[in-house]
């Protein structure tokens, strides 16, 4: 089922990419592994589109997208719906729930970042929001909103991002407080059609359950990822580049002098893909690169050419290193750096090693193990 019935605009402007049934399938094999008399909660989906996510009895679902819970009425008549703005003035209530319902919440929420510049011209966000639960991603303001209507299980599509990243998850707050991830599989946003397929990112089948204890920041560095392709990662496996090097700007702690070249922010690695690396004159973005770091940003730098065999569940992540490992070899990744900007000047390299490019490609398959995409 597409939203067939928005045009492009509008469905950027709402988020309205459908999901796919395989997918729904997945939400609840994990709600049928978790909760074993699943059958008595209610299933709520506060962004039900045509209602592709209900099942069951005792299934509600709410869209403000008129249209979209007029065709889910009629082809899903048996079910509940509201048209309504699931985050303003959010309550139970709102649902006809009284507090003790038992509820499941389930869905594929919009994630729109409203700051984005990308295409900022069609991302007008036109509707309120709770203030308790204001953030600049929508997606971050339905995942608080669950937290709002207390449900006891929470099992939704979302950007892996609101997890790994840092301050998305100081962001998700009462969220985090009360809900700790039980279960999850991650797939690749490409699937769905209508998004970009260059820069796929990872997209978390997540299972919550209500918790008092929460989840704090390192849970979710150790928790093991399982991917759909049946593939298992953790954050903290690799050790990251920001361990050695500033990845923004740094003008305030290095001096002009000190200063061998300059290198564009670094913030994760489907970033890196799309901008540059060594700029030849400084900017708002620039990094300065001290002598003494240089061989980290030409780490970097050939980073960059190996980025298409790294996995897209990698692609919110920061750039990764073996540090020990390239200690060995940081000769060979400055000379092959030196050769893309040979109007560069690093001080005092000019070699080439001839098997240059062979171990370089040996130290991202060893990086990556099993994760490297031949
Ligand atoms: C990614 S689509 C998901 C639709 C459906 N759950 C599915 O996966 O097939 C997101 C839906 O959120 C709806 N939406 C966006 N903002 C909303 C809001 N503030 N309140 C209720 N629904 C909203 C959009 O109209 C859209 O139908």
């Amino acid at each position: 089922m597409d939203q067939r019935h928005l045009s492009h605009k509008d469905t950027v402007n709402l988020g309205s990419f459908y999901t796919p049934e395989w997918l729904v399938d997945i939400v609840y094999d994990l709600i049928r592994k978790h909760v074993p008399a699943h059958d008595t909660y209610y299933i709520l989906d506060t962004s039900c589109g045509y209602g592709g996510f209900l099942r069951g009895d005792k299934a509600i679902g709410a869209d403000i997208d008129k249209k979209a819970i007029e065709t889910a009425r009629s082809t899903l008549p048996n079910y509940t719906y509201f048209q309504h703005n699931s985050l303003f003035d959010i309550s139970r209530s709102k649902y006809r729930l009284d507090k003790n319902a038992k509820m499941i919440i389930v869905g594929n929420p919009p994630y729109n970042d409203t700051t984005s510049i990308i295409r900022s011209d069609i991302k007008q966000v036109k509707f309120d929001r709770d203030a308790d639960i204001y953030s600049r991603d929508l997606g971050i303001s339905f995942l608080m909103s669950y937290d709002k209507l207390e449900a006891d299980y929470v099992c939704v599509l979302h950007p892996l991002s609101y997890l790994i990243k840092k301050a998305n998850f100081e962001a998700l707050w009462q969220f985090r407080n009360h809900y700790k991830l039980t279960d999850a599989v991650v797939f690749s946003s490409g699937v769905f059609s209508a998004t970009s397929k260059t820069t796929s990112f990872p997209i978390i089948i997540a299972f919550y359950e209500r918790n008092n204890a929460g989840m704090d920041y390192q849970y979710i560095q150790d928790y093991k990822f399982k991917t759909q392709d049946g593939k298992e990662f953790s954050i903290n496996q690799f050790d990251s580049i920001g361990h050695y090097v500033s990845k923004y700007p740094n003008h305030k702690a290095v001096s002009e002098e000190d200063t061998v070249a300059y290198f564009y922010t670094m913030r994760d690695i489907n970033a890196l893909k799309r901008t540059a690396t060594f700029l030849t004159k400084e900017n708002y973005n620039a990094v300065r690169v001290t002598e003494q770091k240089l061989p980290y940003y030409c780490y970097v730098d050939v980073f960059k050419d190996f980025i298409p065999h790294i996995p897209y569940y990698f692609g919110n992540s920061d750039i990764m290193i073996d540090d020990a490992g390239f200690k060995e070899m940081a000769d060979l990744f400055m000379a092959r750096s030196l050769q893309k900007h040979p109007n560069l000047k690093f001080p005092g390299r000019t070699k080439t090693y001839n098997d240059q490019d062979k171990q370089i490609e040996g130290y991202f398959r060893h990086l990556l193990g099993v994760h490297y995409v031949d």
